[in-house]
């Protein structure tokens, strides 16, 4: 069964995570993590006039565009982006907008989703930024899946991180990289994803 990841990343912090969730679909077996990401909207000429933009752009040269295929065949999803406002970035909602035709098919419904955050700050919006695409997965159908308090790090991450979904705080500079605490709730997310994916499958 493929677990599908897909994400938006300007910095490169988001991209991350979506490693980190692959770690833990592997450890499942029968589960296969495919990572994919969404159209750019920020111009080319902003990209290459900014170092940590381009920096962010390299690290993840050779990351494919999702295609409506890969959300028809992965059995569970992963759906990652920065906070923006305290709200989904512009380029995963695009992408989301672009799934009227799974909508339609119902293709998307009976499998289990969850949502994953990457904030500059503390306090900027991890929960809301989930929640915000909380409406959009139960118009699909999907089933949304958080992290349970027996991943024992929620108790003490001092990073990103809660029991709406994995979250990372990347500072104000985009620098901060993940934490143990972070990892952990990353990596048990995926395996969760991957495991209730499979007791969904239809045979
Ligand atoms: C337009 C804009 C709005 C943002 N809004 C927030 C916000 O509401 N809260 C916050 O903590 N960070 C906010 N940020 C910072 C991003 O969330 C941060 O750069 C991002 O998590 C880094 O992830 P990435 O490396 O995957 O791009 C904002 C950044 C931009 C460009």
């Amino acid at each position: 069964m493929k677990v599908l990841i897909v994400y938006y990343s300007t910095y490169g912090n988001t991209y991350k995570m979506a490693l980190e969730i692959a770690e833990g679909v592997k450890k499942v077996d029968g589960a296969e993590p495919i990572i994919r990401t969404v159209p750019e909207l920020i111009p080319e000429k902003i990209i290459n006039s900014r170092e940590d933009m381009k920096r962010g752009r390299d690290l993840q040269k050779g990351v494919p565009l999702v295609t409506l295929d890969d959300f028809r065949e992965a059995g569970a999803i992963a759906f990652g982006t920065p906070t923006r406002f305290g709200v989904v970035s512009a380029q995963l909602k695009n992408q989301i907008d672009r799934l009227s035709p799974l909508w339609q098919e119902g293709a998307l419904e009976g499998k289990p989703a969850g949502i994953f955050v990457s904030t500059s700050t503390l306090h900027g919006g991890q929960e809301m930024t989930i929640f915000s695409l909380l409406p959009v997965l139960l118009h699909l159908g999907m089933i949304f899946v958080g992290v349970p308090y027996s991943v024992k790090n929620l108790f003490t991450t001092k990073g990103g991180g809660s029991p709406y979904g994995p979250g990372h705080i990347a500072g104000p500079d985009n620098l901060r990289e993940l934490d143990e605490d972070e990892k952990a709730i990353l990596r048990s997310f995926g395996k969760r994803l991957a495991e209730i994916g499979l007791k969904l499958k239809k045979s």
